[in-house]
């Protein structure tokens, strides 16, 4: 594939200089066509790849809704700063673009673009400028047992956690990972015994987050394996479990579930934030995850942090990542520094309940709304169910609210036994319970799309009837 690849581009280079000399039209079409091939047989490689690495699930292939790099930066193309732009605009993620009505709605990945139109509206505010000699060095803070943590980063992850309430910082080591996904995998290398004869079983409750499993499993490793769904799991023991609240895919807030207990916990607070959940209790756990990606939306800056007891986990954490990727992007740090910052800003001073330039106010409204629109649309047609939340009191808050999930758990309810492919047929992409440990005849629906593919996605559901 490699070398017909190289083959092709050869040729290709080879006519265009030909056709410059004589100006003839066909041997252009001749380098139309195998520029096209070459475009193809990238595309083909990379769709190996994709597929090769199982990667399949998770990056969507169908549409491609890229604001990032898809308008020019307003800097020369040889400027050695980075600048991160939120004014963006006027190209496929502008929220005024209308949708065809019978275009296909990707709901599939919980892909944040939901909270594009708050960070418009802050404008310059989380814009930064990192200047070309900055972010050289791999080391941040050596004397810190997460060395590549970004100072600025640490100090803004401190400050939100206080503002909101959602997790104890104190006496925690912080260690950041591009992802909670990365520190996902750090947890298990570090909660995995190294002398075990066999792998440790990995096990959360079903429906479960669908990556927890192919994570786990894809480098087979000989220090754990994974073990499905927690309630039914009774192998005697070491284990570790973990734990997701709000839980995705169906919403709900969770505890441990294994019987028999000894078993390692990792809580996965992704959506224990105010815009999804009321946060009734501060979370003092042995290892919480976080992430920018659920928590701000900045699901592309790749970041996520944990907060870790155990000195000894934390180091070990830290030693994975350095292994893995040798630390976390400096450059990614400081923006989420920036982003962490202008959002704490944005609600640290002011009324929380009646603002809505509060980041988790305005998340909040949103939710609230689309989850009203949706329960609207099911009830009209007949022919779904949703989970039902009891409302909380919210410390957060300071009022009692309802849970509002990144997703909806749906059902097919009467003669569907897939609720996936039925809805394909309505060119709505959702993803299958099976993915999740449970029945086809549920499915995850993100919730935090663009406007346009949320309102279109309501109006269609409402209209299919049995
Ligand atoms: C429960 C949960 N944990 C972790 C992640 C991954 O987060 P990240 O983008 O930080 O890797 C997700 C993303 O959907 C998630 O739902």
């Amino acid at each position: 594939m490699m070398s017909k690849k190289v083959s092709v581009k050869g040729g290709a280079e080879g006519e265009k200089k030909k056709d410059s000399k004589k100006g003839s039209s066909s041997p252009s079409r001749v380098v139309m066509s195998l520029n096209h091939v070459l475009i193809l047989s990238v595309a083909l490689n990379v769709g190996f790849f994709i597929n090769h690495l199982g990667l399949k699930d998770f990056i969507n292939t169908s549409v491609s809704n890229s604001v990032c790099g898809e308008k020019p930066s307003k800097q020369t193309p040889f400027s050695s700063s980075l600048v991160t732009e939120n004014g963006g605009g006027g190209g496929i993620g502008d929220e005024q673009k209308l949708l065809p009505s019978d275009s296909v709605i990707n709901l599939d990945h919980g892909d944040p673009t939901m909270y594009e139109s708050f960070w418009r509206k802050m404008g310059d505010k989380a814009t930064i400028v990192i200047p070309g000699w900055q972010c050289l060095s791999y080391f941040s803070d050596i004397k810190q047992v997460c060395w590549f943590l970004e100072p600025d980063f640490a100090q803004e992850i401190i400050r939100l956690h206080k503002l909101v309430g959602n997790a104890n910082t104190k006496d925690r080591y912080i260690v950041v990972g591009t992802g909670s996904t990365q520190l996902f995998q750090a947890a298990l290398y570090a909660l995995s015994p190294s002398n075990a004869t066999e792998p440790i079983s990995v096990v959360s409750a079903a429906p479960y987050y669908s990556s927890y499993p192919l994570v786990t499993d894809f480098l087979k490793s000989g220090l754990y394996r994974w073990a499905g769904d927690a309630y039914t799991f009774n192998k005697e023991g070491p284990y570790i479990e973990l734990v997701t609240s709000p839980n995705n895919p169906d919403g709900y807030s969770r505890e441990s579930v294994v019987k028999h207990g000894g078993g390692t916990l990792v809580h996965d607070l992704a959506y224990y934030w105010p815009q999804y959940a009321p946060l009734t209790s501060m979370a003092d756990h042995e290892i919480m995850l976080f992430t920018v990606s659920k928590s701000t939306g900045h699901a592309g800056t790749r970041l996520g942090w944990a907060l870790v007891k155990d000195k000894e986990v934390a180091k070990k954490m830290t030693k994975y990542i350095e292994l893995n990727t040798i630390g976390v992007s400096k450059d990614s740090q400081l923006r989420a520094a920036k982003i962490l910052r202008t959002l704490t800003d944005s609600c640290e001073n002011m009324e929380k309940t009646d603002h809505t330039e509060c980041f988790f106010k305005d998340g909040h409204l949103i939710m609230a709304e689309r989850w009203g629109q949706l329960r609207d649309a099911v009830q009209r047609s007949g022919m779904f169910s949703l989970p039902q939340f009891s409302p909380d009191f919210c410390n957060y808050k300071g009022t009692v609210t309802e849970p509002h999930p990144a997703f909806a758990w749906l059902r097919c309810e009467g003669e569907v036994q897939d609720c996936e492919s039925f809805l394909k047929g309505h060119k709505i992409l959702t993803r299958s319970g099976r993915h999740f440990g449970e029945d086809p005849k549920y499915v995850r629906v993100s919730m935090l799309d663009r406007n346009e593919s949320f309102k279109l996605f309501v109006e269609r559901l409402s209209s299919i009837h049995s």
